[in-house]
């Protein structure tokens, strides 16, 4: 979703630090890495559950809302969640990353990846809590709908930032539709009205210094006029496609980056809402279990009791007990007995 912003510098974060998402260390100190499709963490296959929080750092910087923050993330881990989607940027005015229209600020991106957190006195850029940054949200270039100029953009911050922050991963943010690099995917996968955005899947994540794909998913904006049915569909074929090809042409891991099923859609139920979810989740699952390249879902978007003001039709609470909430808790197991997690399940990492 669009929210807040046209460009962000996302960090993805991962609950494996006790003073980051204050919950049990899953692992020692390691970063993140990629081998090949697979994300690595501490030797071993790393896939898992996760959530949006675009809110993180604004309910942060006042002492007064940070308990928000614990509810959050106390109640993520409850479910088993342990990878957190933020933000990190500014658009225009005082300190911004986009001072104007395609203008950036490199002390600002430097300033993020080199600030010491003031809990943890570490800066970013050494913190291991933290999994991956993401060029922006979500990234569009309408005036060049072929896609080349993403993908120049692209080719010039990647390695700039790779070059401020070596420890990290990094991916697009991107939604994943398919440009002039894949004309059969761009008829057959893309929503009409996504091929004008000038975005090209196959062609913005195959990148050097671009780590890992990113997709997001939100058929009942996509195609409105389509029944329940349809959109189910759709959107497994939609993750599908990108993990057959963040496989065989890529060959770099997937994040589906965001997904959800909104009250707004005319008829909406909560049944087609788990409906969402476990298609997500099991298509993910059915990925991951064989070592393959999808290495979780993100929904969008996590909230606790109290933050009425970020809460849209979107929006998950899960001190609630819906069945939504078991669904994800589900997930958040399933994926943390196969990769890194214990269990019997624990996988080789592929080459
Ligand atoms: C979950 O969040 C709610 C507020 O939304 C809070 O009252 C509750 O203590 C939290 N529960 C856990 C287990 O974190
Ligand atoms: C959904 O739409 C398809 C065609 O687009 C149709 O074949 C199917 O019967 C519809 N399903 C329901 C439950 O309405």
């Amino acid at each position: 979703m669009n929210c807040l912003c046209l460009v962000a510098f996302l960090a993805i974060v991962i609950a494996q630090s006790y003073s980051v998402l204050g919950v049990e260390a899953a692992s020692s100190d390691g970063f993140v890495s990629r081998k090949g499709i697979q994300f690595i963490l501490n030797g071993k296959p790393f896939y898992a559950n996760g959530f949006n929080a675009y809110w993180l750092g604004y309910e942060a910087t006042d002492p007064a809302t940070r308990f928000k923050i614990t509810y959050a993330l106390q109640n993520a881990t409850t479910n088993g969640l342990t990878i957190a989607r933020t933000w990190g940027f500014r658009d225009g005015g005082y300190r911004a990353l986009q001072i104007t229209p395609g203008s950036y600020d490199e002390l600002t991106f430097q300033t993020m990846v080199n600030r010491v957190n003031t809990f943890t006195k570490i800066a970013y850029k050494d913190e291991a809590a933290i999994m991956a940054w993401e060029l922006m949200n979500e990234p569009q270039c309408k005036a060049d709908p072929s896609g080349k100029t993403l993908t120049a953009w692209i080719s010039e911050m990647a390695p700039y930032v790779k070059s401020l922050d070596s420890n990290h991963l990094l991916g697009t943010g991107l939604e994943g539709f398919y440009g002039d690099s894949s004309p059969e995917r761009k008829t057959s996968l893309n929503p009409v009205a996504a091929n004008v955005l000038g975005t090209d899947f196959i062609a913005n994540h195959n990148i050097d210094a671009i780590d890992f794909a990113s997709i997001h998913a939100y058929p009942d904006l996509w195609f409105p006029n389509l029944n329940e049915t349809g959109r189910l569909d759709y959107l497994s074929y939609w993750i599908e496609g990108h993990m057959e090809d963040a496989e065989s042409i890529l060959k770099k891991p997937l994040i589906l980056g965001e997904f959800g099923k909104p009250t707004e859609t005319p008829g909406y139920t909560q049944a087609q809402r788990d409906a969402v979810f476990v298609v997500t989740f099991e298509t993910i699952y059915e990925s991951a279990a064989k070592g393959g390249p999808a290495a979780g879902a993100l929904f969008w978007h996590l909230i606790s009791d109290g933050m009425n003001n970020f809460k849209d039709g979107l929006a998950i609470v899960l001190s609630d007990k819906s069945s939504t909430n078991s669904i994800i808790g589900q997930q958040s197991r399933k994926l943390r007995l196969i990769g890194g997690g214990k269990g019997k399940l624990s996988r080789k990492i592929k080459n």
